[in-house]
């Protein structure tokens, strides 16, 4: 498969116009340069969308933004496109939300000449990838990510899909975008609690993969202003990016990017059951803090053990700084026996065995790690402390 094309842009520099405290940040003239920007770079021609063309612009966008865009005003937007506004969130990504934007694309016509444009938070662009990629066999899509988490993550690797009888991301397939146009000024809306989201996979990142990208993050003690996370967001991108290029589908390495989901996975299903409000970057980061402490277990490195346990105090500090403590709280006290049964359902266990994601250091990790009941409740005991 091709590589995507990555276009970073930032619409609020340096033609900025005055916005109110009230409205996003994001505006319609914002989106219009935007896309202008978007049409200048050769993408839309190049993905055979002109405003000439007889093929057609499907948007697919994240009703977040349904009150400041009236596509009609875009002069860079072709006539014939078409919108669905899709609701964002856990409950969204599902098999229903993917079946009506099918009836919607059966309804309106849709065919394989037409281009897909996904726009929104990482639940409207897993949930619209799955639908484009699957409608007819698949349609080309782009994504337009406008959360942090979808910047640094969501939108990288090809990985799209929805939850499935409480099991999170059990539906989908592998299919990547043509492009992936970030625009920083989408940032500015963000709540501190949607920063701490992404910050948790960027943080992922550098654990995982990158050490000099964790030390960076990690000199910031509290979460950064929404400017300042510029260029973190695009070497997390480029991380994210470089582990998919060598194993799209996930065959060895790739898997270092679960750190951390084997809970966060588990806890998000319990959460959906018990209608408790646990987003995906606060479960990533309550994850992280089991899987360091399960790396520690396994370290025979003292200097190693210590750097995870400094990771760990600065993943629970950013969680404090920003994660709902009611949601955290519930999260911890989850009972550890529910929880293992979740993990025994993970889409990345082989033979019935549990497998997980642990550090050999900062930066560097192994895979397909297996973990038994016993280990797991020790280990759980201790990091939940
Ligand atoms: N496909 C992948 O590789 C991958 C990787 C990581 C995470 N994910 C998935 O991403 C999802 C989480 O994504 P998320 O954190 O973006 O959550 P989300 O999609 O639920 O978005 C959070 C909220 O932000 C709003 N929003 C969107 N853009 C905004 C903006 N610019 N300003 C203000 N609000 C805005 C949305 O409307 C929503 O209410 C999870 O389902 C997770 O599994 C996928």
């Amino acid at each position: 498969m091709e590589k995507p094309h990555f276009l970073y842009h930032d619409s609020i520099q340096p033609e900025s116009e005055p916005d109110t405290a009230s409205s996003p940040a994001f505006t319609v003239s914002g989106l219009n340069r935007f896309l202008h920007h978007i049409q200048d770079q050769g993408l839309f021609k190049n993905s055979n969308i002109s405003k000439n063309s007889n093929d057609r612009t499907i948007f697919l966008i994240d009703s977040f933004f349904q009150k400041e865009f009236n596509p009609g005003s875009h002069p860079n937007i072709p006539k014939n496109a078409l919108f669905f506004w899709m609701s964002p969130g856990e409950k969204s990504k599902s098999l229903r939300s993917v079946e009506s934007i099918w009836k919607w694309m059966v309804e309106n016509n849709v065919q394989r000449s037409d281009w897909v444009l996904i726009m929104g938070g990482g639940t409207v662009l897993d949930t619209g990838a799955f639908a484009a990629s699957t409608f007819q066999r698949g349609l080309n899509f782009s994504l337009i990510p406008t959360t942090l988490l979808a910047m640094v993550d969501a939108s990288i690797g090809g990985k799209n899909g929805v939850n499935f009888l409480s099991n999170k991301n059990y539906i989908g397939t592998i299919n990547l975008p043509r492009f992936i146009a970030t625009d920083f000024a989408f940032l500015d809306t963000l709540s501190k609690s949607q920063i701490l989201e992404g910050w948790m996979e960027m943080v992922k990142h550098g654990l995982v993969h990158d050490a000099p990208h964790w030390l960076e993050l990690s000199a910031q003690e509290h979460l950064p202003e929404k400017r300042a996370l510029i260029p973190f967001i695009q070497r997390s991108a480029e991380i994210k990016q470089a582990v998919v290029q060598d194993d799209l589908l996930e065959s060895g390495a790739r898997k270092k990017l679960n750190f951390g989901h084997t809970i966060a996975h588990a806890l998000e299903g319990l959460a959906q059951r018990s209608d408790i409000a646990l987003t995906h970057g606060v479960a990533v980061g309550i994850g992280m803090i089991f899987s360091l402490e399960f790396s520690s277990a396994l370290s025979p490195s003292g200097q190693a053990r210590s750097h995870f346990d400094k990771a760990r105090q600065r993943i629970q500090g950013w969680l404090d700084e920003a994660a709902d403590v009611g949601v955290i709280t519930w999260a911890k006290q989850c009972n550890p026996e529910e929880v293992w049964r979740h993990m025994q359902g993970d889409k990345k266990n082989r033979s019935g065995q549990v497998l997980e994601v642990a550090l050999k250091e900062i930066g560097s990790a192994t895979w397909d790690q297996p973990m038994e009941l016993g280990q797991f409740l020790a280990v759980w005991k201790v990091a939940m402390s």
